[in-house]
């Protein structure tokens, strides 16, 4: 899982989070351990390998702790000596009996009913905030777009591209330039496969195209997904996105992002503070798997970059559309979104 996660074959922040949750059972079924001790052990290992395994994604950390901490938490009630499930030294030492067993299949079942749960809120998420999206940008048709915020990032019909799915979907032309997203080229690969596979108008650009096709006119809004947003809603995505959204700014059009309220980190303050992951420099070096580059240039490969709160017209969350000051608006959403969970819970 962790190899799969560091190499993008799962990708995009909702996917991970979702991923990450489901890897922890596969991870808990291969270690096989005999006590909810040991159980609780091989948790917080992976709370640390598979949390940690991209830094920019939040909901990859979120995901992770969730459906631990609630398998644990749960773990506290299942009545037998040796279920503390904290995963503390004392309890290394238990092989187990039949209860140990029952108990760490409990523990399983609650770790896994998590991880589905994570999975199927990501998707509700996704078609609200499809709603939303739709809504918002009724008079809308050219949508310019940076990597892939859709189907395949995440456990629905995406978030930037799910704007453009309910578009199509409510009978609304709309069509969309994907920039193809240097180096890895998720927008070239995987919008432009996602797009074309549901029958929707899709043109590849050159990331430097983009910036005289905003300023042309040729875009009516840009819609972005996002990595993580800070409380002030400073936003990391996709490297590259800086620019589309400078270009925006510049030509007086909507930039949007659009994000489930899992991808806030209310902790962090703002932008400076979110962890950019820095990439292999080969990523950059090579394209289609030929070295372009003199063996003497030194290649930089910072994954993403952040977009500050000023360049953003509204952030489209599954609570609704956020619109500036963001620390306010920010601060709203994940008391509703709170008071949703507190709802479902009861
Ligand atoms: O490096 P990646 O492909 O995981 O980067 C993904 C993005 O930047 C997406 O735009 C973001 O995770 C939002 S996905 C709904």
């Amino acid at each position: 899982a962790v190899d799969a996660i560091e190499r993008l074959a799962i990708r995009g922040a909702p996917a991970l989070g979702a991923f990450g949750a489901l890897a922890l059972v596969v991870g808990l079924d291969e270690a096989q351990p005999g006590s909810l001790g040991d159980a609780g052990a091989v948790l917080e290992r992976f709370r640390t390998e598979i949390g940690d395994a991209r830094p920019t994604a939040v909901n990859l950390r979120w995901a992770v702790d969730r459906t631990i901490d609630a398998a644990l938490a749960a773990a506290g009630s299942f009545g037998s000596s040796d279920n503390t499930g904290d995963g503390s030294a004392s309890e290394q030492g238990n092989t187990g009996d039949s209860g140990s067993a029952g108990s760490v299949a409990e523990l399983r079942r609650r770790l896994l009913d998590e991880a589905l749960a994570i999975g199927a809120e990501d998707a509700r998420a996704c078609a609200e905030i499809g709603r939303f999206g739709r809504e918002l940008l009724a008079d809308a048709t050219v949508i310019a777009t940076h990597c892939n915020a859709g189907r395949l990032a995440t456990a629905g019909t995406g978030t930037a591209l799910g704007v453009v799915y309910a578009k199509a979907a409510g009978g609304e032309p709309v069509r969309v330039l994907a920039a193809e997203t240097r180096p890895l080229l998720q927008g070239a690969r995987l919008t432009a496969w996602e797009l074309a596979d549901a029958g929707i108008d899709v043109s590849v650009v050159a990331d430097a195209a983009m910036a005289s096709l905003i300023a042309g006119g040729a875009v009516d809004a840009v819609v972005v997904g996002a990595d993580r947003i800070a409380a002030n809603g400073d936003t990391a995505n996709k490297v590259g996105t800086l620019a589309h959204a400078l270009a925006a700014a510049d030509a007086g059009i909507g930039f949007y992002v659009a994000a489930p309220t899992t991808t806030i980190d209310a902790a962090l303050p703002s932008g400076e503070c979110i962890a950019i992951e820095q990439r292999n420099p080969d990523e950059v070096h090579h394209a289609g798997g030929t070295r372009l580059t003199p063996t003497e240039a030194v290649a930089i490969n910072p994954a993403f970059d952040v977009t500050p709160a000023r360049l953003i017209t509204a952030i489209i969350t599954d609570a609704g559309v956020l619109r500036p000051p963001y620390d306010r608006s920010i601060a709203q959403a994940l008391a509703a979104a709170g008071d949703d969970m507190r709802e479902s819970v009861e």
